[in-house]
């Protein structure tokens, strides 16, 4: 390389790093309280399969917006790993697949998403208010949806809380999840195709019951408001 063009080049790069420094500073200011977890939760395909903010998720995904923090870090941790993968869905793979499959490189096999990132999306989305009630697509009868509650009242608020509304930390919230959803993870962890280090004291109590049960169980939950009162 001659003199003369070795000089240029050093002008360019020197250019070159002062734009990206000033354009830097720039963003900085403009964009004080710009929340990370809202960027990674945007650009790490995320929004893809559980909607804008999290509360439309597609199919029968989950909804997370307004979730428990320390819950949805250990599923994405778990999904990430494999321990997670759920019965098989329409398509034919374990349910979870599609999100390890979009959240792990497949050129060396390591998540695309840093632990430091699934701290921060997970603290991003479980501030975000929880998704309206949606109408059910056939009416759901009232009868289920008062032996549902019944059931949850005797059964299941020990773990998480009244009306599915106040999980003990680091338990999952269940009240005004997408009805097929609820149905499908009770079953999973009835079967342990969803069978994860802290679903136990859940299968303890699910291992006995029924698929009518989860029916009453998923109608009511589903029927319950996050956003209304409390
Ligand atoms: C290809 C679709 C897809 C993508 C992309 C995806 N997910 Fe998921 N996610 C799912 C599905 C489906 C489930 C539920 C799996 C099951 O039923 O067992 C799930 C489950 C979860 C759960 C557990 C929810 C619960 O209530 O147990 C969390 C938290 C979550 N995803 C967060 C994320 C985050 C954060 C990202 C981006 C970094 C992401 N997901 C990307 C499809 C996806
Ligand atoms: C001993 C405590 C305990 C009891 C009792 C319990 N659960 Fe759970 N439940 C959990 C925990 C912990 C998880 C998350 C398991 C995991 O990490 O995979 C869970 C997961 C779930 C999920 C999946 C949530 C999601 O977002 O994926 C549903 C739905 C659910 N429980 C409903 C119920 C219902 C309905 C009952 C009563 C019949 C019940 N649970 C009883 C502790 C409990």
């Amino acid at each position: 390389m001659n003199k003369s063009i070795l000089t240029r080049f050093a002008v360019l790069t020197g250019v070159l790093m002062s734009v990206s420094a000033a354009s830097f500073t720039a963003n900085a200011e403009e964009k004080p309280k710009r929340d990370p977890g809202k960027k990674i939760y945007m650009t790490k395909t995320c929004m893809a399969c559980h909607g804008k903010d999290g509360r439309k998720a597609m199919l029968n995904y989950p909804n997370i917006a307004g979730q428990d923090e320390k819950y949805m870090v250990n599923q994405i941790n778990y999904i990430i790993s494999g321990k997670r993968l759920g019965s098989h869905d329409a398509t034919g793979n374990p349910r979870a697949q599609g999100m390890q499959g979009a959240l792990i490189s497949p050129s060396d096999n390591k998540p695309r998403i840093s632990k430091e990132e699934i701290q921060q999306v997970a603290a991003w989305l479980a501030k975000q208010p929880p998704a309206d009630l949606q109408e059910p697509k056939t009416p759901l009868d009232p009868a289920s949806v008062e032996a549902g509650k019944k059931l949850f009242n005797s059964k299941c608020k020990a773990c998480h809380g009244a009306e599915g509304k106040k999980p003990l930390k680091g338990n999952p919230y269940v009240a005004g999840q997408k009805r097929d959803y609820l149905f499908i993870q009770m079953q999973d962890i009835k079967s342990k195709a969803r069978q994860t280090p802290k679903s136990a004291g859940m299968y303890g109590i699910v291992k006995n019951m029924t698929d009518e049960q989860f029916a009453t169980l998923a109608d009511y939950l589903s029927q319950v408001d996050r956003n209304a009162g409390n």
